[in-house]
């Protein structure tokens, strides 16, 4: 077994010959003392890279820029602190960008701005070989002793809400994955997939056993294991997928770049690398600390490095079908449209109690922060950053990743966005919050020449009316009415809502009349240059 010291120094290494050379090269390899392809160390991290060496496999592996355990400041209040004082002045939207880009920059991504080249088909499906493990073999002995002794009665409880999903995660990943073998271009991604199936069959198995054996959960069948958990599922994971379920079907009949590339991106860079790999460390983490369930510890991480290579040929994938087809960062784009507003939800404990995470050690914003670095890393890695993708900002502008995650989880807990449990809130701090995200996401190739008002009259007697002022690269939104506002938008609050959350098409409000317009035709049509859909 390998030292934790020499992982470091193996790890370090890498990041020293990653600051030292634009392009790796054997000689480096051998300069650093390392087995394998500091190239691939790069894309999978240093944990990675030193379970190629040794077992048992590390779980936390990094791509470049994610946010480490520890560094993100944790605490509640997230309603209050979403909207800062700095956050409410106008901003310049070109300039998110570039804010963004430097704030995620790391220095391995400086000298390898498209991390993807540096992996090889091959060189995965060799990982795959060396790192075989056997789910039928572990021994939940001790680990059942450990659950009944060592968990309170509650932590039982938020660790089975936890582990329901992944089991169920695994799962619906191992039914879907056949299209992607099908439609995959070369036999070396059909031959990697083929080993990427069987391992979330294992992994499926893995999480089957754990959770009937020491959990007493289910009849020991598959089907018994998961008809047991069904209704522990969030609504931010039903949705995501059923989504799954729905691509796959779609890849069955359209086998092109573009959609291959959506799936992939769903797959491999929103369920994998966004939510289970963040979930994986959490479990990873206080089973470490708490030196608990010894069997069920080694299968998570046995289970977070075959993610890894999984991750790692999503992301080479994605990259070379983006450099084939040129209608992929669309596709990538418009699939990250469609899902990213129910990531806050996934990790949605039942209502909203974050003991489910705390009891543990965690907290909802630094596992929802870890998800949107590890989003956005991957999708840097392959080439396709999040600033860079076609269509309407995919994110909220001007904000730090913390930002990000307290506003989405205050936007999903308050209704705006996701899917909504009850009415949504409407108290001054959610609308302002809402007008606020709002105004981040104007579309910064509106392409007006002249400043534009849009302002919202609610038909509510209790909800004011908002206003949004374009003007160049600048937005503004504003409490109140304005005596000459271009457009109005007549509408009742909890329509508006849903139209923002995508659960109320505009057309269909349009023609029911249950949203408005008045101005100008000329004026109105501008509506779609500032908030284009996807
Ligand atoms: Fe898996
Ligand atoms: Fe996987």
């Amino acid at each position: 077994m390998i030292e934790a010291g020499s992982e470091r120094s193996c790890g370090e290494r890498v990041e020293t010959a990653a600051l030292r050379e634009s392009s790796f090269s054997a000689k480096s390899a051998a300069d650093g003392g390392c087995a394998i392809q500091i190239a691939s160390a790069i894309l999978f991290g240093e944990q990675e890279h030193a379970h190629m060496q040794s077992d048992p496999p590390a779980p936390q592996m990094r791509f470049g820029s994610e946010a480490k355990p520890g560094e993100v400041e944790r605490g509640g209040a997230e309603m209050a602190r979403a909207v800062t004082p700095t956050e409410k002045e106008p901003m310049r939207t070109s300039e998110v960008a570039q804010t963004l880009e430097a704030q995620h920059e790391s220095a391995s991504e400086r000298a390898h701005p498209i991390a993807a080249e540096g992996i090889s088909y091959e060189d995965l499906y060799r990982r795959w070989e060396h790192g075989a493990w056997s789910a039928m073999d572990l021994d939940f002995g001790q680990d059942a002793k450990q659950w009944r002794e060592r968990f309170t009665e509650f932590e039982r409880q938020a660790a089975v809400w936890n582990y329901a999903l992944f089991f169920w995660g695994e799962d619906a990943v191992a039914d879907n994955l056949s299209p992607f073998i099908d439609a995959a271009p070369l036999q070396e991604q059909k031959y990697f997939l083929a080993t990427q199936q069987v391992d979330e069959a294992r992994h499926a198995v893995f999480f089957k056993r754990f959770m009937n054996e020491v959990c007493g959960i289910g009849d020991g069948s598959a089907a018994g294991g998961l008809a047991a958990i069904r209704r522990q599922l969030s609504p931010g994971f039903v949705k995501i997928f059923e989504r799954l379920d729905g691509i796959a079907d779609e890849l069955r009949r359209d086998r092109s770049a573009a959609k291959l590339a959506a799936a992939v991106t769903l797959y491999h860079v929103v369920i994998e690398a966004t939510l289970a790999q963040p979930g994986q460390h959490m479990i990873s983490t206080y089973l470490s600390e708490r030196d608990a369930l010894p069997a069920f510890r080694e299968g998570i991480e046995r289970v977070a490095a075959d993610e890894q290579r999984h991750i790692g040929f999503g992301v080479r994938l994605l990259h070379d079908l983006a450099r084939q087809d040129r209608s992929v960062p669309k596709a990538v784009a418009g699939l990250l449209r469609e899902v990213m507003p129910y990531l806050a939800q996934v990790m949605m404990p039942p209502n909203w109690d974050e003991r489910y995470l705390t009891c543990f050690g965690y907290d909802f914003e630094r596992i929802s922060v870890e998800a949107s670095s590890s989003l956005r890393t991957k999708l840097r890695s392959a080439g396709l950053p999040m600033e860079t993708l076609p269509g309407p900002p995919l994110i909220a502008a001007g904000l730090t990743v913390e930002e990000m995650s307290r506003r989405g989880r205050a936007l999903a807990q308050a209704g705006i966005i996701g899917v909504r449990e009850g009415p949504s809130r409407r108290d001054p701090e959610t609308i302002a919050l809402l007008f606020d995200t709002m105004r981040r996401q104007v579309n910064a190739d509106h392409g007006l020449r002249r400043p534009i008002t849009f302002q919202w009259d609610f038909t509510d007697e209790d909800v004011p009316s908002w206003r949004l002022t374009v003007d160049g690269e600048r937005a503004e939104a504003l409490e109140g009415a304005d005596g000459h506002p271009d457009v109005r938008l007549i509408v009742r609050y909890q329509d508006f809502v849903d139209i923002v959350g995508d659960r109320l098409s505009p057309l269909k409000a349009l023609a029911t009349r249950r949203l408005r317009l008045r101005g100008r035709p000329s004026a109105i049509a501008k509506l779609t240059r500032v908030f284009p859909k996807g």
